[in-house]
């Protein structure tokens, strides 16, 4: 038989109660401990009802006044985490025509300042896994869509390159303290943030493709790590040949305005 390739860890997943989130800990919960978390309580408790080992901490990663309480409810469940999988996230795409200027705000609070607070929230747990001489990993999840620019991406775009600095950064940091930082960079999966796409998406893979190999990825420990490869190499073409890239992008645009 296989041996799993993460066993006998405690794992907080944050955004877990649909899509990725969900998929991961769903995979991750045969083997260790997993909490999830999301906003809503009885999403949760349906989750942890067919899955008993996960448990559940519910938190709205937007809203900074939850950090304290997540951060005590997550001590209540375990005395150090050796694994944080910061998911929690959401895509809105911005149009030009009809433009809502808030979807930039939202789109930095959900992605990248939601990641801050469960940064916040969870590190001391992260610390209490290194004293014990465990080696605990924050994984951020990040997004192709950073690789080159892609139309209405305004918003989730800059979000997601925010959270690629802020990793690069904050692994600089936590070296020290031995918490290792890993961030991926999932090309399009199916989940209901892509189910509204109204436009191909290339090499779009199911969500359980999407965590296995984001499980297989995580266990080297990456800087980074960018998957399916057709899509980098795609996008760094992209980046190679920016006007041609930008023309192609234009014309999905028009061809879709016709289409309308
Ligand atoms: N799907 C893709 O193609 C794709 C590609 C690249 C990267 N990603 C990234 O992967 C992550 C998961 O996306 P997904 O496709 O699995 O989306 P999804 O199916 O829509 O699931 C999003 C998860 O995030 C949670 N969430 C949303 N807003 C939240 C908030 N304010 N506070 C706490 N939790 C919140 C949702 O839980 P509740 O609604 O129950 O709170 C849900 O569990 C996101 O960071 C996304 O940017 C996805």
């Amino acid at each position: 038989m296989k041996r799993p390739q993460i066993t006998g860890e405690t794992i907080w997943i944050t955004g877990a109660s649909a899509g990725i989130g969900l998929a991961l800990a769903k995979k991750l919960c045969q083997h260790n401990t997993v909490i999830i978390s999301g906003r809503h309580q009885d999403t949760l408790d349906r989750i942890v009802e067919q899955h008993p080992s996960m448990k559940a901490v519910v938190f709205d990663v937007t809203d900074k006044a939850q950090i304290s309480t997540v951060q005590t409810a997550l001590i209540e469940l375990t005395p150090y985490l050796d694994r944080v999988i910061l998911n929690a996230g959401n895509c809105e795409y911005f149009s030009i025509d009809k433009p809502d200027w808030l979807i930039m705000e939202r789109m930095m609070q959900v992605n990248f300042l939601g990641m801050v607070h469960s940064v916040q929230a969870s590190l001391e747990l992260l610390k209490q896994a290194s004293k014990q001489n465990k080696l605990p990993h924050i994984v951020g999840i990040g997004s192709q869509a950073i690789q080159a620019p892609f139309t209405k991406a305004e918003g989730y775009g800059a979000s997601k390159a925010a959270v690629s600095y802020w990793l690069d950064s904050l692994r600089i940091d936590l070296a020290g303290l031995g918490i290792d930082v890993s961030e991926i960079l999932p090309g399009f999966v199916d989940t209901r943030l892509t189910q509204k796409n109204d436009f191909p998406m290339p090499f779009l893979m199911s969500v359980d493709e999407a965590a296995e190999r984001i499980i297989k990825g995580i266990v080297k420990r990456p800087l980074q790590y960018a998957f399916p490869k057709r899509l980098t190499g795609l996008l760094w073409l992209a980046r190679r040949f920016p006007r041609r890239w930008m023309a192609l992008q234009q014309q999905g645009v028009s061809a879709k305005d016709k289409s309308d």
